[in-house]
């Protein structure tokens, strides 16, 4: 059989799966000429379906010996090296075969992904750019490249990127998924349940309609959407400096600004407030302070030092302030549901004890944790005072009460359940004490280090400490 007919031959027993006749076939060719470069190259093709990477890298590397400028056996040559773990083989492999064509996205491609893995992610990020350059349609290019400038802490170009890959792909539900979970991790997840809260925007709507005056400078700390700003400038704000911290959420907010028209009266500042100065953030300070920076309890999210700091460097004598105070309210309670976070024991008969390691620290500086009151959770005394804000002035970042406290059910008291009334404005509260399914805040519970003993017609007295952390103590 003539070598030009064994090659088809052997070509297309390779195709169609039959690995050890086309094999078999390309070493007769290569016992009458054992420099055809075909079939040495072949031959490394069935041995890597195989998955015989060695032999596929031998066979690669001799058929490269005798074509060197053949890009497609250094291609080859570069995903044997992969499968068989010689990363750095695979990138000088490819690194040839980008010099020789350097209009190839393939191998700008698996450039940037070896680069990836030897966690070079810069030089990945040039890689699957160029890659891009060369096919904008290269569909894992885009995965990687987002993947990549997220590890480089760009989180607002890798989201933008995958959005563009969405529109490109729309059926492609893996670019999704990837976004979704790259959002997950760059801003919290509560922002579009916060956004659906009517009563909430409802309330912030009507205290920024009775605040806010036509020619006002309004400052709008902790932006998120922008929603709140664009209130302020349809309440008649003549300029409102809206700042966020999270960059991912402020580009976002500029683009929801510029798609409601409003670009030319918001200015959205990717910044911390305590980072804004006046004279170049803003030409001076405001007139009005709107903020909705609060937690369930009102000071997780860093609410006090914000404002205090507000106060001092960014509004005007006098300003005015959205909300204006609130106040904290909570009550010792019963919480069964908070009972698995406290500790485990035997579990199905085993001792399971050592995972005791993983409880959190229910009240710890930097650690405050607070969870949901559940349908379970019995509240046990009156409600009492926590704390009452005022936000017209600076507030204090630490407050202390006691309080005689009477209990109106016997049971052992686990948590304080904590809720608070917004005074956003003369005659405007909003308060999560009877929060429902369409309010995104939730009753907090806060559990107790220790356990009290309630008997009903008994007074506690409950001392609140609150300084970066919440320490209850319960005295019955
Ligand atoms: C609860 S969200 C509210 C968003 C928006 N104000 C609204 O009501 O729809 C609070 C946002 O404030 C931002 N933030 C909190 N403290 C901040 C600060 N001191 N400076 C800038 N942004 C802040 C957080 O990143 C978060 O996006």
């Amino acid at each position: 059989m003539s070598t030009e007919i064994l090659m088809q031959q052997a070509v297309g027993q390779i195709q169609s799966g039959q690995l050890a006749e086309g094999l078999a076939s390309f070493q007769l060719i290569l016992e009458q000429e054992p420099d055809n470069v075909p079939a040495l190259s072949g031959s490394g093709v069935g041995e890597s379906l195989r998955g015989n990477h060695e032999a596929a890298i031998r066979l690669f590397q001799q058929a490269h010996a005798r074509a060197p400028s053949d890009t497609q056996i250094l291609a080859n040559l570069g995903h044997a090296c992969m499968a068989a773990g010689r990363a750095e083989e695979a990138s000088s492999a490819f690194a040839k075969a980008h010099q020789i064509n350097d209009q190839d996205p393939e191998t700008c491609y698996w450039l940037g992904y070896l680069a990836e893995q030897q966690g070079e992610e810069q030089r990945a990020e040039g890689y699957y750019r160029r890659t891009l350059l060369l096919n904008p349609a290269h569909r894992q290019a885009h995965l990687q490249l987002a993947n990549v400038l997220f590890l480089q802490s760009n989180a607002p170009e890798a989201l933008a990127i995958l959005r563009a890959a969405e529109a490109r792909f729309p059926d492609d539900r893996d670019i999704t998924f990837v976004r979704g979970r790259l959002a997950a991790k760059a801003a919290p997840g509560w922002h579009l349940p916060m956004l659906a809260d009517p009563v909430r925007n409802d309330a912030f709507e009507a205290a920024i309609n009775a605040t806010v005056r036509p020619g006002d400078v309004v400052l709008d700390i902790g932006t998120g959407s922008g929603l709140l700003a664009m209130m302020a400038a349809r309440a008649g704000a003549a300029h409102v400096y809206a700042c966020e911290a999270d960059e991912v959420l402020a580009g976002l907010a500029r683009e929801v600004v510029s798609l409601n028209g409003l670009q030319d009266r918001i200015t959205v500042l990717a910044k911390h407030s305590s980072a804004l100065v006046v004279g170049e953030d803003m030409p001076r300070r405001a007139d009005v302070l709107i903020t909705e920076i609060f937690d369930s309890a009102i000071v997780g999210e860093g609410a006090l030092p914000t404002i205090r700091h507000a106060w001092g460097a960014l509004l005007v004598d006098g300003a005015r302030v959205v909300p204006e105070g609130a106040t904290l309210q909570g009550a010792l309670a019963a919480c069964p549901h908070l009972q698995c976070f406290r500790s485990v024991g035997r579990v199905n008969g085993f001792d399971v004890s050592p995972m005791n390691a993983l409880t959190q620290p229910f009240g710890h500086r930097d650690a405050q944790v607070y969870f949901q009151a559940s349908e379970t959770s019995r509240i046990l005394s009156a409600p009492f005072p926590l704390h009452a804000f005022d936000f017209r002035s600076a507030p204090t970042l630490a407050f202390e009460t006691e309080c005689q406290v009477p209990i109106l059910e016997t049971g052992d008291a686990d948590s304080v359940l904590i809720w608070f009334d917004l005074h956003l404005a003369p005659g405007v509260t909003y308060s999560t004490r009877h929060s429902k399914a369409q309010h995104h805040w939730r009753l907090a519970a806060q559990p107790l280090l220790g356990i009290s003993a309630c008997r009903a017609g008994e007074t506690a007295t409950v001392k609140t400490r609150f300084e970066s952390y919440f320490d209850f103590t319960v005295a019955v």
